[in-house]
């Protein structure tokens, strides 16, 4: 059973996994002991994230470990319909769709968490919270999960700190190594990979102001300086703003300067 918008797209979606498959060897790897071990036998696994090619391979490579996958994507906008139907095309169970409003966003999420999970990995905690306020009875059958980014992060230990939590979840952030590639390296090159598409504008000469000046924040910060936009940081206090200074940037609070045409991130 799966929601998504159109079955149809399955082919591009399923060359650009392909394509990611070729350049993730520590996946590769991992669908290989997997699918010998299988060690998610018979667990239901619900999963939350942008819904691209890159974690579509992670979806096939714990269904092949014998897992019974439940996905939806963690922002509409980064959904990709293609890879979704391949997905759903290759037996796994999809709800999602690019462009959802927020009512079929939270719909999608309801369908994942209605398989009743034992497993959840999330990506901005909206499946934690969700099942914690909609179906506490369902907590019960949850072992355990994962989540991926900051934000989700601060939500899970602020229920930590209530009491609320029911079940251990690994902060997938705080590794360091995902923090480096995905919050700094991979973050900055998707926002500007994404700004000159969508802008289709050149860089130099512009002022970039960058809010937060942590690992994304810096991240976003040298590519930027390196496409020759004079950069601006506002940072949570002097320490932060210097050091955005230092990669380039002149320290700065929200909201002052940046005047005249530029990129606000
Ligand atoms: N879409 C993705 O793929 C992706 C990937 C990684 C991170 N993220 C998200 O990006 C955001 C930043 O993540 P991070 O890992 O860089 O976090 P971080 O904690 O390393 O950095 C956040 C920075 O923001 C600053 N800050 C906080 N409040 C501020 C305010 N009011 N004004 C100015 N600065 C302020 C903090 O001092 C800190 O330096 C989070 O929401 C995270 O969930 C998204």
């Amino acid at each position: 059973m799966s929601e998504i918008k159109d079955i149809g797209l399955y082919e591009s979606g399923e060359r650009k996994i392909q394509w990611v498959k070729a350049n993730m060897p520590l996946l590769r790897a991992l669908e290989e002991e997997f699918s010998a071990d299988k060690p998610f036998k018979g667990l239901k696994v619900a999963l939350s994230v942008h819904l691209e090619a890159k974690t579509a391979y992670l979806c096939r490579v714990l269904a092949a470990g014998g897992a019974n996958m439940y996905i939806t994507g963690s922002n509409p906008l980064s959904t990709q319909d293609d890879v979704a139907a391949a997905l759903v095309k290759g037996g796994l169970n999809v709800f999602a769709k690019h462009g959802a409003s927020a009512e079929e966003y939270h719909a999608h999420i309801e369908k994942v968490l209605e398989c009743g999970p034992n497993v959840i990995i999330d990506d901005g905690g909206d499946l934690v919270n969700t099942i914690h306020n909609e179906y506490p009875d369902l907590t019960s059958g949850v072992i355990g999960g994962c989540e991926e980014t900051t934000t989700g992060i601060i939500r899970l230990k602020a229920m930590e700190n209530d009491g609320k939590l029911r079940f251990p979840m690994v902060a997938v952030n705080n590794a360091k190594c995902k923090y480096l590639f995905d919050n700094r390296y991979g973050t900055g090159q998707s926002v500007w990979n994404g700004i000159n598409r969508t802008t289709n504008l050149i860089v130099a000469g512009k002022t970039a102001v960058v809010a937060g000046y942590g690992g994304g924040g810096e991240g976003v910060g040298t590519p930027g300086a390196a496409l020759g936009g004079k950069g601006m940081v506002s940072g949570k206090g002097q320490k932060k703003g210097m050091e955005g200074g230092r990669g380039g940037g002149v320290p700065n609070r929200l909201g002052v300067g940046g005047g005249g045409r530029g990129v606000f991130i």
